[in-house]
């Protein structure tokens, strides 16, 4: 039988405009979709819109609407990006969906009948913006802890879902199960708030009265759910009614008689059901509500639980808060806009290895557009199809015997070996997998620079035809593995590189990995990666630097030069420096271990690091970059079109070798 793979994005906010935040989630979501469709796995992949609540209800109101009316103007934001986006998701769900309502009402009467609920007196603080009760001493200053406005005390009878008998059953299930909540870190912050606090039960109802735009509980008209309690459900609702393979026939229009509700096929688990889900990504901010909300929910209802939530990290601006307020919320149609929607997705992928935060500026896009993309991706692709050209008319020929340089072809194999590794992709390490592709990448540019097939083709032709079947093969692997990240860009190189089938039919089956030697012609097309004009400003601002001094303005003595120590550092561990994209620290042994911090981040990974024997200024006095202290200084080189590369001894010489 197919294997299923189900993944889901939050729900987002119908009333929010569509933000880099958002987007993120569904980008990460539509990569590991694909990757699994190309696995040849059956997948569904869901995403949608949160529709209910108090903010939909009083921004209809304001515009002079009904709330659905308000909805279903605001959900094209959120779809038509998407497509924009190349987001392939299967099914767009809206918690309007009528039988999203059936299937919230029929469960939450299950619950009901089951005793798992009850109705009871309450009394709290409320933040109205932020729709949620918090008690007295979450409050800071009197006001609402998350968003600093007042808060109102409420007291009203509503219903409770009784969350707090799940605590030590769901702290043993995390225990037991590593990979439930990824990042580690995260699901080490989930244990401790659960060992270390008092679990309560969740008020999962409004009285109509204050608030109708929720749905109606079928054993009580006078109380509505909404947002935590109807959102999350979605992931099972979904299944039912949107899924290939469902169960259940659509059902447009709502019902209400609690007969019929739970009679519906909606509420049954089969076995061929889509359920559990494989990933539920989410930001950190909502990981609580997942982690253990949602699971405690799913133990009431005695459905399985997902195999993994995953909580990834912020995107800040300029290192701020994106918020209207400050006017800083990057909008992603602008960006596919300039850029175009592969850059975008690349750069948001790539810029920070998922889990963790990262601050976002176009600056940072266009360098990465232009050394990643342009500079090391698009040139090899075109300088390989010019010399096809060039040298062979386009025609890659096939080569008898054996393969030149079998060296070469079986480290890229090696070197692939990451991206191809199912570990990595469950536990969504992309940035180890987007690594290893551009490992690959520079080993091609290397291996053109040692063979120099401009040499080649003068007095040598059967072997200059053997070194472009290697890099032909390079670029074929390239393209597939890239599939996932960049759909478009992957399946032009495929076409330019000569493949008429489809990209996605052999992706990522075993014997790709073959070197292939039969002959193709390849179709040198457009650039695929056009280098980005830095900005007039940014080269304003270099205008308004002083003037470059001669060289020989600048001479310094020999004495003056000896009084620099530099040392062969061998790097023990890499670390990111928080809040930092930039920065890395490093624990280096110059012969004796110290501590260097880097700005190398946008062009090295710190799991790239570990191991290597580096250059290092050690006798500078010891400064703090954003608080961490550095006690000397990593040389590294940055070319005219700002590609940084670290120096590396050409041979193995020990750690605290001096260099004069
Ligand atoms: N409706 C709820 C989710 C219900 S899921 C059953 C919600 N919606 S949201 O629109 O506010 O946020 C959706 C997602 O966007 C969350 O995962 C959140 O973490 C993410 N992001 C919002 N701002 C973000 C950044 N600045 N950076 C990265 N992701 C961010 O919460």
């Amino acid at each position: 039988m197919e294997q299923k793979f189900y993944i889901t994005t939050p729900i987002y906010y119908v009333n929010d405009v569509p933000h880099i935040g958002h987007a993120y989630t569904t980008i990460a979501a539509d990569i590991l979709a694909r990757y699994n469709r190309l696995k040849g796995k059956k997948v569904f992949f869901l995403t949608g819109t949160d529709e209910h609540g108090q903010k939909v209800e009083k921004a209809a109101k304001d515009k002079g609407r009904t709330p659905k009316e308000h909805a279903d103007i605001m959900v094209e934001n959120f779809k038509s990006l998407w497509s924009r986006l190349n987001i392939s998701n299967d099914a767009f769900i809206r918690t309007t969906d009528p039988e999203h309502i059936i299937t919230v009402q029929g469960l939450i009467q299950l619950l009901w009948d089951d005793g798992e609920i009850e109705k009871r007196q309450y009394s709290g603080w409320y933040c109205t913006p932020d729709e949620r009760f918090w008690t007295e001493k979450d409050l800071v200053d009197g006001n609402c802890p998350d968003c600093g406005r007042a808060v109102e005390q409420i007291q009203e009878e509503n219903y409770f879902f009784l969350m707090s008998k799940y605590q030590d059953r769901l702290i043993k299930y995390i225990e037991d199960s590593p990979s439930y909540i990824l990042p580690e870190t995260r699901r080490n912050e989930v244990l401790g708030f659960l060992k270390n606090n008092t679990l309560g039960d969740l008020c999962i109802s409004r009285p109509k009265a204050r608030l109708a735009w929720g749905i109606p509980f079928s054993f009580d008209e006078a109380f509505v759910t909404y947002v935590w309690f109807d959102a999350l459900l979605n992931y099972y609702s979904g299944t039912k009614y949107l899924a290939p393979l469902k169960a259940v026939s659509s059902q447009r229009s709502a019902i209400s008689n609690k007969e019929e509700i739970l009679n519906s096929e909606l509420l049954t688990l089969n076995s061929d059901n889509w359920w559990p889900a494989d990933h539920h990504l989410v930001g950190k901010d909502i990981l609580t509500t997942h982690a253990v909300y949602w699971s405690t929910m799913l133990m009431a209802l005695k459905f399985p639980l997902p195999k993994n939530i995953f909580a990834h990290g912020w995107w800040t601006v300029e290192g701020k808060k994106m918020s209207k307020s400050l006017g800083n919320v990057v909008d992603p149609n602008e960006m596919v806009e300039k850029y175009g929607v592969d850059a975008v997705r690349y750069f948001l992928i790539r810029e920070v290895p998922f889990g963790l935060d990262g601050n976002f500026s176009e600056e940072a896009l266009v360098i990465r557009i232009n050394t990643d993309l342009a500079n090391d991706l698009g040139n090899l692709l075109s300088r390989f199809l010019a010399m096809a050209e060039k040298y062979f008319g386009g025609v890659i020929e096939g080569i008898e015997g054996d393969i030149v340089d079998a060296s070469f072809a079986s480290e890229c194999i090696k070197t692939l070996y990451p991206a191809r590794d199912d570990a990595n992709w469950s536990n969504i390490r992309f940035n180890i997998i987007l690594d290893s592709i551009w490992n690959v990448v520079r080993m091609a540019n290397n291996y053109i620079a040692q063979t120099e097939p401009w040499k080649l083709a003068k007095d040598n032709k059967a072997q200059l035809k053997q070194v472009m079947v290697n890099i032909w093969n390079a670029l074929r692997l390239t393209a597939i593995s890239l599939y996932p990240f960049m759909p478009d860009a992957a399946e032009k190189m495929w076409k330019q590189l000569g493949m008429i089938n489809n990209i996605t039919e052999e992706a990522f089956k075993e014997e790709v990995t073959n070197w292939q030697y039969s002959g193709i012609k390849v179709q040198k097309g457009e650039q695929l990666f056009p280098r980005i004009e830095v900005k007039k400003e940014m080269q304003k601002s270099d205008e308004q630097k002083p003037p470059v001094q001669n060289e020989s303005d600048n001479l310094i003595s020999i004495e003056d030069f000896a009084k620099v120590q530099l040392k062969i550092g061998k790097v023990l561990q890499a670390e990111r420096v928080p809040k930092s994209n930039k920065l890395i620290k490093l624990q280096v042994d110059t012969g004796e271990q110290r501590q260097i911090v880097a700005g190398i981040g946008h062009a090295y990974a710190p799991e790239d690091l570990a191991g290597k024997c580096v250059v290092i200024v050690t006798n500078l006095k010891p400064a703090k970059l954003m608080g961490v202290e550095s006690q000397g200084m990593l040389l590294a080189a940055t070319d005219s079109n700002g590609v940084l590369s670290i120096l590396i001894p050409e041979r193995n010489v020990k750690e605290g070798a001096v260099i004069k």
